[in-house]
């Protein structure tokens, strides 16, 4: 079948219409939430199902455990696509087996000026200083509640994950309660949790992965932590080794169930874009976080690093600069557990999550292994997936099984 996206759909959004990339998200979103919610019930169906039978791919050799939880397969969509969870309940039909929604902050907040979304087409990379613009960890939850709650419009089930940052207005040295008090609101309605400290759109956000900063902020979502949620930390790429393993220490010894490798990259080294077309500034001048191919190599590097260091032992989440099966085959043997895309989703369009999952399947074949779980580090030579320390006694998805 042609991929109509990438031929057509794409070259009029991308360029022919000069559309502004953060409206055309939101129109997205909301399109998504409109079709779960407000569409007549018959059209609602006709839609995800057609979606399911284009972007859909079920194989039992992707389906995998991770930290307590039960993922269809690994490709999940990345944090900051759907911040207040206006999609929560389509993303099974695009074919991913896990979505993470947020960043959430304690305090609903507007983010950066406008624009702070830029495509740098020639990188096959974005640019984003979004600032954690979200309605607020109260407005996500009481939404969820109510979606969990509407059984005239079932849905699939699969894991939620819910990712938390700071509110801007919170100074950094009560960082710990307000991440605390996201979490005390959403417990209950995500499968696991990330802690965000790696965004570079917040002031001084990133300090927070430093060990002394971090601490009290794992010790404080462990005490709330009642129903032992599996709880995962987000790092930078643009993190020294060293410092990286510091946080993969301290989150261990704190219990934590996951690390999330990686965030966007602040770095400008490499790129072909030189000037931001939009603002006509050298692009080494707008700040923000890059993200795409430009980010793939290090946050592989990165989970190598990591998967080296807790011999198979610890669960990664890679995300960065995947647009294809070798992207994602490169960082489940490199030692992910689980994979999350974003800006490929964007440039490859929705027909990449099953080109991905069919992809990982024939490499499955060639490799002689039965299962995706026996590629995990398999550039280690170990190919069998240690990272199922964690187990939760909490496992159910947020919504009904349809
Ligand atoms: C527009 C945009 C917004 C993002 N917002 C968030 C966010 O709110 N929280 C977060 O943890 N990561 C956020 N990210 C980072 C992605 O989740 C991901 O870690 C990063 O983009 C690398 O993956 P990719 O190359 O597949 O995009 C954002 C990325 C983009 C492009």
């Amino acid at each position: 079948m042609p991929d109509l996206y990438r031929s057509l759909l794409r070259p009029i959004l991308f360029s022919g219409l000069n559309l502004d990339p953060e409206w055309l998200h939101q129109q997205t979103l909301q399109w998504l939430q409109w079709t779960d919610l407000e569409a007549p019930i018959a059209l609602r169906q006709a839609i995800l199902g057609q979606m399911q039978n284009i972007y859909g791919y079920a194989d039992r050799r992707l389906s995998t455990q991770c930290f307590g939880c039960e993922f269809a397969n690994p490709l999940g969509l990345s944090a900051g696509f759907d911040k207040d969870g206006q999609g929560a309940a389509v993303w099974p039909y695009f074919g991913f087996g896990f979505a993470e929604l947020g960043t959430v902050t304690q305090h609903a907040q507007a983010g950066n000026p406008q624009p702070r979304l830029f495509r740098l087409v020639e990188d096959e990379a974005a640019l984003n200083r979004m600032g954690f613009n979200n309605q607020g960890s109260q407005a996500l939850a009481d939404r969820l509640t109510q979606r969990s709650q509407q059984s005239d419009r079932p849905i699939q089930t699969m894991p939620i994950g819910i990712n938390l940052g700071k509110s801007k207005i919170t100074e950094l040295e009560d960082a710990a309660g307000d991440y605390r008090e996201s979490f005390r609101r959403l417990r209950e309605l995500g499968q696991y949790f990330v802690i965000n400290v790696s965004s570079p759109n917040t002031p001084g956000l990133r300090s927070l992965q430093s060990v002394e900063q971090l601490k009290p902020i794992f010790t404080a979502l462990n005490e709330e932590n009642v129903g032992r949620k599996p709880i995962l930390v987000k790092i930078a790429p643009d993190l020294i080794d060293e410092d990286i393993l510091a946080v993969v220490d301290l989150a261990r010894a704190c219990g934590l169930a996951g690390i999330i490798a990686t965030n966007t990259t602040i770095r400008r080294d490499g790129l072909k874009t030189q000037v931001l077309a939009r603002t006509g500034n050298p692009i080494a001048d707008e700040a923000g976080g890059i993200s795409g191919a430009p980010v793939r190599s290090r946050s592989t590097e990165v989970i190598r690093l990591i998967y080296r260091h807790t011999n198979g032992a610890f669960p990664i989440v890679g995300v960065g600069g995947i647009f294809n099966a070798d992207d994602a085959w490169e960082k489940i043997t490199a030692g992910a557990s689980l994979l999350q895309v974003y800006t490929g989703w964007i440039y490859e369009g929705p027909a990449m999550v099953r080109q991905i999952l069919s992809g990982l399947v024939d490499r499955l074949d060639a490799a002689g292994l039965d299962t995706l779980d026996q590629a995990v580090g398999l550039e280690f030579g170990s190919g069998r997936n240690r990272a199922n320390e964690f187990t939760s006694t909490q496992t159910k998805s947020t919504f009904v099984d349809s």
